[in-house]
């Protein structure tokens, strides 16, 4: 631990904490980056040579980002003069990010730089927007721990967002996408964000934006998701990186460290295999070691599209809290099997099963049956997996023989494989179960989701082993071999070639 800058605003941070009313934290995202944290962060960006340096610190709370990013500058570069504009929302605040700010004027007149750090009282959407005379658009960095929050479909944020061109529902992304505005073309932005925007389709037209306009230099990933803000009770998996505006980088480098205080492994990537230029999709994928890389290129080389299968993934249809009336606890002659995530084990639907579901969907009226699916071999992945939970897809296949061949509900925390709104045959059914619980594809998940959702758009997104090799898969399984014996027969079927 430093006796410095940073370490002053650390106390200033902890201090502020500390007063705190424990609602309006978590209602205003005010989770402050600890110490540690903001040094890393602020390690990230190339400092931009010029003599006068202009930093952005949008909702800077205490300022420990500010602090931290000066303290680096005022260490490593021999510049004249540090502007700094920190804005901040909530008035509470604007005490602490007044100490932090003379701190940080004070260590400069230690270290010979002209330091100033302007403190803006103000909503940065507001301001970046032009609703409000705005900040401006020269910024050599922008470093922010932005808030997390949806932003409403209909609001004045998302409005003025898209006004300025840029469409999304929540406001660290669009904290990221004010940023990349204020800075000049080779700015740097340097933000520590969830990494919720790197896949699926609610940040698509975001993460495609933001890809046109920065390039990305740097990218760390912390592999443990609850310690980096362990004194702020945020649980978020969270990545750092530097971008810097109209930069078309030819490598990225990944760096991980077990948390903010662990030791940093650091790999240097073509930026192709980041993001792909063939993606429709614009993934983000971060591959932090070379099992992941093998995972990638095992993955990428296979035959066959979802679509090329003849094989579709839609959710569950049925919206419980929307089908009350059909809902029955216990399964009756007049009700069809309901099946929720809490169904699947083992790659078995067990039902009915106990637990705290309901087990029947009771048809009410003859609009009702748009939601069954007919008899059939259906595969099912869970929407949401458990934080906990060592694995992020979890697959597993309704057997219809084992239900007298009725019809079929499935409740909307699922994905269902189906052939246009038909079961699939058996053999295909099982192969893609064992397939989609192999380690090699979870592996491959991981590099582009770093959240605990599994999206059908990331299902139809991966590629396959060919149909017959699927079939060979599921041959003969009704159940799921142990996983190292599964990862074992995957290996063998999908990832060596069968010729039979
Ligand atoms: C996650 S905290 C991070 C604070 C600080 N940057 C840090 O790293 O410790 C986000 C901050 O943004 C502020 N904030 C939220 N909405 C804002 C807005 N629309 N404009 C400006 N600041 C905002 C919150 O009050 C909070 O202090």
């Amino acid at each position: 631990m430093s006796d410095g800058l940073l370490h002053q605003a650390e106390w200033v941070r902890v201090e502020t904490m500390i007063g705190l009313d424990q609602s309006a934290q978590s209602a205003q995202s005010q989770y402050f980056t600890p110490e540690r944290a903001a040094e890393l962060i602020a390690a990230l960006p190339k400092l931009p040579m010029v003599d006068s340096v202009r930093v952005l610190d949008p909702g800077a709370g205490s300022g420990i980002l500010t602090a931290a990013i000066v303290e680096r500058i005022c260490r490593e570069q021999q510049v004249g003069q540090i502007e700094v504009v920190a804005v901040e929302l909530d008035p509470n605040l604007l005490p602490a990010l007044s100490k932090t700010a003379a701190l940080c004027e004070e260590h400069g007149k230690h270290t010979g730089i002209h330091v100033r750090v302007k403190v803006v009282h103000g909503d940065v959407i507001a301001l970046q927007t032009g609703l409000e005379a705005g900040l401006g658009d020269d910024f050599d960095l922008v470093i922010m721990n932005p808030p997390y929050k949806k932003l409403a479909a209909i609001s004045w944020q998302r409005r003025a967002l898209a006004a300025m061109g840029w469409d999304t529902g929540n406001l660290y992304a669009a904290f990221v996408a004010l940023g990349v505005d204020s800075l000049r073309p080779g700015g740097q932005l340097v933000a520590i964000t969830p990494r919720s925007f790197a896949n699926g389709p609610y940040f698509e037209q975001f993460r495609k934006r933001l890809l046109c306009q920065v390039g990305f230099d740097r990218i760390h990933t912390f592999e443990s998701r609850s310690t980096v803000f362990a004194d702020t009770g945020v649980l978020q998996e969270n990545i750092v990186f530097s971008a810097t505006k109209g930069a078309k980088p030819g490598l990225v480098a990944i760096t991980s460290s077990r948390d903010h205080m662990g030791e940093l492994n650091e790999r240097v990537i073509a930026y192709a295999d980041l993001v792909s230029p063939d993606d429709p999709h614009q993934f983000i994928r971060i591959t932090t070691n070379d099992t992941d890389d093998d995972a990638v290129r095992t993955i990428e080389s296979l035959p066959c599209s979802l679509a090329g299968l003849d094989v579709e993934v839609s959710t569950g249809r049925v919206v419980d809290f929307r089908a009350l009336p059909n809902l029955q606890g216990t399964p009756k002659p007049d009700s069809v099997p309901l099946i929720y995530p809490g169904n699947l084990r083992g790659g078995k639907v067990l039902w009915p099963r106990s637990i705290g579901k309901a087990q029947g969907f009771r048809l009410l009226d003859a609009s009702d049956s748009k939601v069954l699916l007919p008899s059939g071999y259906y595969v099912l992945v869970r929407r949401f997996s458990a934080k906990e939970e060592r694995r992020r897809i979890v697959a597993a296949v309704w057997d219809p023989t084992q239900h007298n061949g009725q019809p079929v509900a499935f409740e909307n925390h699922l994905n269902v494989f189906h052939a246009d709104g038909a079961g699939l045959d058996r053999e295909l059914a099982w192969g893609l179960c064992a397939w989609l619980n192999s380690s090699v594809v979870d592996r491959y998940f991981r590099t582009f989701s770093g959240h605990t959702q599994v999206n059908a758009t990331d299902l139809r997104s991966m590629n396959y082993p060919d149909e017959n090799t699927l079939r060979q898969l599921g041959y003969g399984l009704d159940e799921l071999p142990e996983q190292e014996d599964l990862d074992d027969l995957v290996g063998q079927m999908t990832l060596e070639p069968v010729t039979i």
